[in-house]
């Protein structure tokens, strides 16, 4: 089913727009495209300032104004908003926000949005935590509230990719290539451990980037002393004799129990004097692989969900997110890449990501199966 025409909304009314949760590059991408496409069909826009906790303290920031030219009165940008697309990080600010778990805490946000003639929706850009929140909004407030995935975890639901994944890989393979510089020169071992809280999303796409010689990730579901063999066996490999190797570079999701600087431990005890000379080393990347400029591709993303963001608004669709890329069965949009997926539907999805029944949590994993002898090479 494709999307309707734009329904009316009132004059007078502004699109809300906030970013929530862990920041990701491409939000500021977001925002810019979704204030653009609101100011060219004559509508402002509102920044929420701070995530749900501005929406709850009504922390509210003009992103567009009026302007009269010489074909008649306009609504425009504001600078910078237009300046900001390029940026890392969110110029809107962002939160995590406990109080907004339940109806209680996010009474204020309701009684807010509901008030009468100020808002014609609300787009939350975020993870899971924040588009649970969409959710619950979309339940209980009078206009129609709507998702964006952006999150470098590449765990939400219904989208192949969310906004800022692929700035998040490209640090990753920046700097790991850096660490393999260093590694080499001194024929080292290293752990490198990257965000992703539950999903391993960014360790094993990072691992093939970099053609790491293994890739730790807690889908693979080991326990620790499976997890320390796997290490062991990849540096062992790596540095037999004849290999002539240089470096091992071993990349870990967060998400794996075991502590990089554990890990290390068990892995030096267990090689022992095995291979004289060589050192392991630990680098956990942690929240630089949060930041930076957004690539071409996350700009790119938040600029068609943007677009796709403003148009559901004003068809009066609620409890949706645009998705990229995302399974069979979403609504189509003008745009081949993105369709519209409930809420609910999409918070399922990302749960099923995570505990492992998902079908594309099942190939990611079948897929660096397939590879494993293949990086230890
Ligand atoms: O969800 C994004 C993320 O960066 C995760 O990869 C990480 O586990 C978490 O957020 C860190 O959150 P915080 O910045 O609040 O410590």
């Amino acid at each position: 089913m494709a999307q309707g025409a734009d329904r009316r909304i009132e004059p007078g009314r502004s699109i809300a727009v906030l970013t929530s949760g862990g920041d990701a590059p491409g939000m500021n991408a977001a925002v810019r495209a979704i204030t653009k496409v609101a100011a060219s069909r004559g509508i402002h826009v509102v920044g929420v300032v701070g995530g749900y906790t501005g929406l709850r303290d009504g922390a509210l920031r003009a992103l567009t104004h009026d302007v009269s030219t010489p074909s008649g009165p306009a609504v425009v940008p504001d600078p910078e908003v237009d300046a900001a697309g390029s940026l890392g990080g969110t110029v809107l600010g962002s939160a995590r926000e406990p109080r907004f778990l339940t109806p209680e805490g996010r009474r204020p946000a309701v009684a807010l949005l509901s008030e009468p003639g100020r808002f014609a929706g609300l787009i939350v850009i975020g993870g899971n935590g924040s588009l649970a929140g969409a959710h619950a909004l979309a339940q209980e407030c009078a206009v129609p509230v709507v998702g964006m995935p952006a999150s470098i975890d590449n765990d939400v639901g219904c989208s192949s990719s969310a906004i800022g994944v692929d700035t998040a890989l490209n640090t990753i393979v920046d700097a790991c290539d850096k660490i393999c510089d260093t590694a080499r020169a001194h024929r080292r071992a290293f752990v490198v451990e990257v965000m992703g809280r539950d999903c391993g999303y960014l360790a094993m796409a990072g691992a093939i980037a970099v053609g790491a010689d293994a890739v730790l990730f807690r889908e693979q579901g080991r326990g620790e002393e499976a997890i320390v063999d796997a290490a062991v066996r990849a540096i062992r490999g790596a540095f037999e004799q004849g290999r002539g190797k240089q470096r091992v570079l071993i990349l870990k999701a967060e998400g794996v129990s075991v502590p990089c600087t554990r890990l290390v431990r068990l892995v030096e005890d267990r090689l022992g004097a095995e291979l004289p000379g060589v050192d392991v080393r630990a680098t956990v990347l942690g929240h630089l692989v949060r930041g930076g400029n957004p690539s071409f591709q996350d700009r790119m993303i938040a600029g068609r969900l943007g677009l796709a963001a403003v148009a559901a608004v004003l068809d009066g669709a609620t409890d949706v997110m645009l998705g990229w890329q995302g399974p069979a069965g979403g609504v189509a949009t003008g745009d081949p890449a993105v369709s519209r997926y409930p809420l609910d539907e999409v918070l399922r999805q990302s749960a099923a990501l995570v505990d492992g029944t998902s079908a594309v949590t099942r190939r990611r994993v079948l897929m660096m199966e397939q590879v494993e002898g293949v990086l230890g090479l």
